[in-house]
């Protein structure tokens, strides 16, 4: 296997250094062969066996690189091309099944433009028979699953099938059966006291909730069985197997999405149909959404680009279909896709590459976590070298070794992760890793905790936990010091400037003029900014000190609780547990902390170099909930403001419970306009986004107060 892997990515690199379209046709002619042999040996990773061995956006890469060479040179396409089939393979094992209608695959779409692109296309092809219309649209997420066909007789389920290549799939009734979440009968009289058709063919997509995935494979490693590498190859197996009682253990959900051929009467409309199958009681995908023009539908495209970890199911796009069946019909399929729908798809998040080394960073609080090294790889347009491997036992679970050939997903904001190791790829010269004994940092022994999945350096003087700790003191959500990042505040530590907390509240503009390449404006404004932080309210101080499980929430609810952070120490385990939010173990590591001299010390000199220890008027238990005036409130800011800066707006607003984000997206409810203001105001209006222009500081105060 190694060797497809290894041609995968030579084939890659050759096609980013040279794309399809630069080529000549005798470049093209021996690229054609070999891209066709390498597709056709991962689509039978994929359709037949089950274990495809890269990620799908590199077969995606691959696939497209052929089609569009196919497409550049016609000479060069042959009937038996990966391109000219609508899908995979069925597998012998099953009886075949085959299609009344074929089961249609998507052309996909990358970006706003290729959407625009599409509808125009469209709407230039309905203008002969229809003149200039506006096809009303539904979004429908893109469930990433398998589609199959549920062919109902009777109200009886008759035949269940895969999709297969699209024309012949693989008969799964049996298996099918087995999934309580699929209607076994429709009831007469179900849709709204209507008959149900004497034949229908319900098409959908089954899929495996994430965190039912999660809890298959947990129970698979207990019983030394390989999990599956993500949802939708769990669904799979879980589907395709032989012996349908296992399928029955298997936690399969489904959606319904389209019909294939009904007897009878069918529905003008793609939205009168899912009515008629949420009536027959089919489950449907709740978000679906119609939409009369482009841009509204681009925003929600946009919105569940960066909200799909909402779900508990993993989608990769967002489907767009014409909604008008006659329009369809006009538009009619091309090869083996409909003129009438578009996949947009979403960017890519996992890829693979090569796990060079494993190091062990120390945290603030002394965990030490592995760290995989990578070969530089692009995941969602961003380069990663560097991933999360969690802990000892996240990588003997996994069996993941250095040399290894790593999957690297990377989720929204979360950090990297390694995901799996593709064992198929190993050469032999993989090695197996081992924890370290001792902390890298300052060599004292390193602990594992009974019940603790992570190793502990013990030492409270070690350096690393300290430049960790220093650099989330001054992090944007604990006191937020402006100009103060990660890489300045570990050097602040190693020049020695500070040793202890406090000592960050008594650096010189002098002491860091004398560090290279600080300016003395800059030394000027990051002492401003420091001493700015001694006003921050309580509980950004109590989330700063970095005490084990003291996150932002618990520290309100802390708050809520005690005015002063003496109050606070002077408190025992057992009356924190009377907090609301505070369990034992949250009670015990913060009266721990408190009991230990040296956080005594550390409170004495923090509040004689001026910072504040007392609940701020705000911060009062009455000022949450109700009586915050922006609460829920989604709030982008443009222009510069009367009498404040940026920051100080934003946190203001946030104080007065508003979100504050970067851009205007379907999400924003304000956009708070001050002077020269920017783009940002065209695209709110657009957006139809609620603006307030403020002239001077009263009509900000005015609205903190009252929204
Ligand atoms: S419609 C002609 N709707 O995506 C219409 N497909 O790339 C073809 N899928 O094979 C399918 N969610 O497995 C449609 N709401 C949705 C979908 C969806 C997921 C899958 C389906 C299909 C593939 C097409």
């Amino acid at each position: 296997m190694t060797d497809l892997v290894e041609k995968t990515h030579d084939l890659l690199e050759a096609l980013e250094e040279r794309p399809p379209t630069a080529r000549t046709k005798e470049e093209a002619a021996p690229l054609v062969d070999t891209l066709r042999a390498v597709v056709r040996r991962h689509d039978h990773r994929y359709y037949v066996e089950d274990t495809p061995v890269i990620p799908d956006a590199e077969y995606d890469r691959l696939y497209r690189a052929l089609e569009t060479l196919e497409a550049e040179f016609p000479a060069l396409q042959t009937p038996d091309s990966p391109t000219q089939r609508v899908g995979g393979e069925p597998i012998d094992a099953f009886e075949k099944h085959e299609h009344p209608e074929p089961l249609l695959s998507l052309s996909n779409a990358f970006d706003e433009g290729d959407l625009r692109d599409w509808y125009e296309r469209c709407q230039r092809q309905l203008a002969d028979r229809y003149g200039a219309v506006e096809p009303t649209l539904v979004a429908e997420l893109k469930i990433d699953g398998l589609a199959v066909a549920l062919t109902y007789e009777q109200g009886q389920l008759a035949v269940a099938a895969t999709r297969g290549n699209g024309s012949v799939g693989e008969n799964i009734t049996h298996n099918i059966r087995t999934v309580h979440r699929i209607p076994l009968r429709i009831p007469a009289g179900a849709d709204n006291g209507r008959q149900p058709p004497e034949r229908i063919e319900v098409r959908g997509e089954v899929f495996m909730r994430k965190s039912e995935f999660e809890a298959l494979n947990d129970r698979l490693r207990a019983d030394g069985q390989s999990p599956f590498a993500n949802p939708r190859n769990a669904a799979a197996g879980s589907l395709r197997q032989l012996d349908p009682s296992v399928t029955a253990e298997r936690p399969l959900s489904f959606f319904a999405f389209a019909t294939g051929p009904i007897s009878g009467p069918s529905p003008d409309t793609h939205t009168e149909k899912l009515k008629m199958l949420d009536g027959l009681g089919f489950p449907m995908e709740a978000h679906t959404q119609r939409f009369e023009d482009l841009s509204s539908l681009t925003s929600f495209c946009e919105h569940w680009g960066s909200h799909r970890d909402d779900l508990d199911y993993e989608i990769d796009g967002v489907v767009v279909k014409i909604d008008r069946h006659d329009y369809r019909r006009e538009l009619g399929t091309i090869a083996d896709a409909p003129r009438w729908a578009i996949a947009y798809k979403f960017p890519a998040r996992e890829a693979t590459t090569t796990l060079t080394d494993i190091l062990v960073n120390v945290g603030r609080t002394g965990a030490v976590n592995p760290e995989a090294v990578l070969e530089p790889v692009q995941v969602g347009g961003v380069t990663v070298s560097q991933a999360t491997l969690h802990n000892e036992d996240y990588i003997a679970e996994r069996d993941i070794r250095i040399g290894d050939t790593v999957v690297v997903k990377r989720a929204g904001d979360v950090i990297p992760q390694v995901v799996r190791a593709v064992a198929e790829a190993r050469t032999g010269e993989e090695t197996p890793w081992h924890f370290p004994d001792t902390c890298p940092a300052c060599g004292e022994e390193l602990v594992r905790l009974p019940e603790e999945a992570d190793y502990y350096c013990m030492n409270s003087e070690c350096p690393a936990q300290f430049k960790r700790l220093v650099e989330h003191f001054v992090s944007r959500d604990a006191m937020d010091i402006e100009g103060l990042g990660e890489k300045l505040a570990h050097r602040l530590v190693e020049e020695g400037l500070i040793r202890r907390l406090p000592d960050l509240y008594r650096i010189t503009i002098d002491e860091l003029t004398a560090l290279e390449g600080f300016a003395e404006k800059s030394a000027q404004n990051l002492v401003e900014a420091i001493d700015a932080s001694k006003t921050q309210p309580l509980r950004r101080l109590l989330f700063a000190l970095g005490i084990r499980h003291v996150g932002k929430t618990v520290a309100e609810d802390l708050v809520a609780e005690f005015e002063t952070i003496d109050d606070l120490a002077a408190a025992d385990a057992d009356c924190l547990l009377t907090i609301d939010g505070v369990g034992p173990t949250i009670a015990e590591s913060v009266s721990d902390w408190f009991l230990l001299p040296e956080n005594q010390d550390l409170i004495a000199e923090l509040k004689a170099v001026g910072v504040n220890t007392e609940r701020l008027p705000h911060e009062a238990p009455s000022d949450e909930g109700a009586d915050l005036p922006l609460e829920g409130l989604t709030i982008v800011i443009t222009g510069s403001l009367p009498g404040r800066t940026r920051r100080e707006a934003s946190r203001a607003l946030e104080e007065a419970g508003a979100s504050v984000t970067s851009s205007v997206s379907g999400n924003t409810d304000v956009l708070v306009v001050g002077e020269t203001p920017g783009s940002k105001l065209q695209e709110a209006e657009a957006e139809g986004v609620r603006i307030v222009r403020m002239e001077d500081e009263e009509d900000f105060e005015r609205f903190l107060a009252d929204g």
